[in-house]
């Protein structure tokens, strides 16, 4: 049974997407160990719990460095036993500390087709630039912003009557099929990464 654990800072809905992917069976021998968020009030927590994860808030303010706060982080993780760790809306840079423990074991969602448009607000950024397609990534997380090696895209048309926010719900129901399919590929051991590619087997 391979533990993962999930880093949240708002609403959590792909956190949902993979806590509902376990329970019905599409992810097998995995399970959800803890959720961690770096804001108190994110609703993550609320679904966490509803779902009874352990839900734990790690309030950065209250550590003096970068690094102190996800030594923090990497102490809940491996008291867990987590061997995969998920971003799902967490705001905030993943550092050294954490990669360094997770070398390649570190997922994230992005809600644009990367390497266009990365970093926050990417479904306005690409609404704003006229494409006429985008979508979304799930990529293993390194030292960049949204730069690490992509294991599954899927791609979203804009539409004339689009604004950003029907734009955003539209890749959002994307990235809650993408999500727990990569995880199932990581899961599966089916993923091997070969430069920047990721082989899926
Ligand atoms: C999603 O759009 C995800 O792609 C991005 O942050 C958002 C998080 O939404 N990284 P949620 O908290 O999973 O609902």
């Amino acid at each position: 049974m391979k533990r993962i654990g999930v880093l949240v800072s708002g609403r959590g809905s792909n956190l949902q997407a993979i806590i509902d992917a376990i329970k019905r069976g599409y992810i097998k021998d995995a399970e959800i160990a803890i959720v961690v968020s770096d804001v108190k009030d994110a609703y993550a927590l609320t679904r966490a719990r509803e779902a009874r994860i352990k839900a734990v808030h790690v309030d950065p303010g209250s550590y003096r460095t970068k690094d102190s706060y996800e030594e923090e982080i990497l102490r809940l993780l491996q008291k867990e036993g987590v061997d995969l760790v998920l971003l799902a809306g967490y705001m905030r840079i993943v550092g050294k500390r954490l990669l360094d423990a997770y070398h390649n074991k570190i997922l994230n969602i992005h809600p644009a087709l990367l390497p266009s448009f990365p970093g926050l607000h990417a479904q306005e950024q690409a609404f704003n630039y006229g494409v006429k397609v985008t979508g979304c990534t799930v990529h293993f997380v390194d030292e960049g912003i949204d730069t690490g090696p992509i294991i599954l895209q899927r791609s979203v048309p804009v539409l004339e009557d689009d604004t950003p926010e029907t734009l955003a719900d539209r890749i959002l129901k994307e990235e809650h099929k993408i999500y727990p399919e990569a995880v199932k590929l990581f899961i599966e051991d089916r993923l091997t990464i070969d430069g920047r590619r990721v082989r899926i087997r």
